[in-house]
């Protein structure tokens, strides 16, 4: 198949982004640029996303921030194959923006357009970076989403496992609020856990242990706000162990899902030969996935259980653009195109439970 270069629009949530991306499946592609503006400081003072902000900021930058992308990569409008943006799903404003942009785009410059699924972008974000063959086992842990799920193709998904309650950025954002850090929660409660005691507070590991690979994470929030209100405890010490508590639902979460797709996908499938050795890929994705302490304990994981374990930079976990182009190289060489008149989404499941 040929190579495509894609230009990729992401505008789903607080980040605008834009990269132009080439390659072929299964990858690795090249990044041609990644440009990811982020609205943090437009947010913080609320102490979370606000979507009225997010889309009028995505309206004021993206234009800006395509052109950007272009000129890094070196690409004009007419040597693209595709123009790929996230449809959802998002908070539907900022979805808007970025895929009324998308159109336009593609329009003007005759050129085929593809709405990309957020999650699938994630999804396959391991298949740009590193490379990996389907099927594969994907964790996929962001600010909305917390799932377990075989990947057999380009969307082709199977449900393991999916969260009953909270997804699991979620409960990073939420314990952070609680214990007083400033927001992005995630990324503060792991550098704040960096100091503290990861047994100082026992807190419960809900679903451990459980058939099936659900999560759950709302008592583990609940533990951490009668902690906060009864102790006034040192913010390190429930970071830590906030953290600790999370990496052992994740890992035994993951394990359990990882006999799920043995059964499925029995090991004698997967013969790869060289470096890599044999055995499936154990693939990570979304904001979470950025995280230090996740990132060893499942690779870890991975490799006692006979996977092998690829997990993106964190830049490319957390939201971005060239995920959006990689995904518009992946469906256009399948043919996988839109028509101009694709509706934005705010919910879209990959796979049905
Ligand atoms: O994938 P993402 O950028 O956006 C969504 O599609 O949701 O994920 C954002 C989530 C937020 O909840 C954020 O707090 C979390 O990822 N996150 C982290 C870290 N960096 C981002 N959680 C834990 N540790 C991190 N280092
Ligand atoms: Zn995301």
């Amino acid at each position: 198949m040929r190579e495509l270069t894609v230009l990729g629009i992401e505008t789903s949530c607080d980040e605008t982004a834009a990269a132009v991306v080439r390659g072929r499946a299964p990858g690795p592609g090249t990044i041609l640029s990644n440009i990811v503006f982020s609205q943090l400081d437009a947010h913080r003072p609320y102490g979370g996303v606000v979507p009225e902000i997010a889309a009028r900021a995505h309206v004021e930058r993206l234009d800006g921030i395509v052109e950007e992308a272009l000129a890094e990569a070196g690409t004009a409008l007419k040597d693209l194959d595709v123009i790929a943006a996230t449809a959802g799903p998002g908070l539907i404003g900022g979805v808007m923006v970025g895929l009324t942009t998308a159109k336009a785009l593609a329009l003007a410059a005759g050129k085929p357009f593809v709405g990309v699924n957020h999650l699938e972008a994630h999804a396959l974000t391991a298949r740009l970076c590193q490379g990996c063959a389907f099927p594969f086992l994907l964790l996929l842990i962001s600010g909305g989403h917390c799932q377990l799920l075989g990947v057999e193709g380009v969307g082709r998904f199977r449900r393991y496992g999916t969260t009953i309650d909270d997804a699991v950025g979620e409960a990073f954002d939420k314990t952070a609020k609680l214990l007083g850090l400033p927001y992005p929660g995630g990324p503060n409660i792991e550098k704040c856990a960096l100091d503290g005691d990861p047994r100082r507070f026992v807190l419960p590991r809900p679903m451990r242990g459980r058939p099936g690979a659900d999560f759950s994470f709302s008592g583990l929030k609940t533990a951490v706000r009668q902690i906060v209100r009864e102790e006034n405890p040192d913010a390190a010490d429930v970071a830590a162990s906030f953290q600790a508590a999370v990496v052992d639902v994740l890992n035994d979460r993951a394990s359990a899902a990882m006999d799920m797709f043995t059964r499925d996908f029995p090991s004698t499938e997967f013969s790869g030969s060289g470096p890599d050795g044999p055995g499936p890929d154990f693939v990570l994705a979304g904001g979470v996935a950025s995280n230090g302490a996740i990132r060893s304990a499942l690779t870890a994981l991975g490799n006692a259980k006979g996977f092998k374990t690829k997990i993106p930079p964190p830049g490319l976990c957390t939201d971005n653009a060239a995920m959006v182009a990689w995904a518009g190289v992946e469906r256009g060489q399948l043919g996988l195109f839109d028509g101009l008149g694709m509706s934005p989404k705010a919910r879209w499941p990959l796979a049905a439970p």
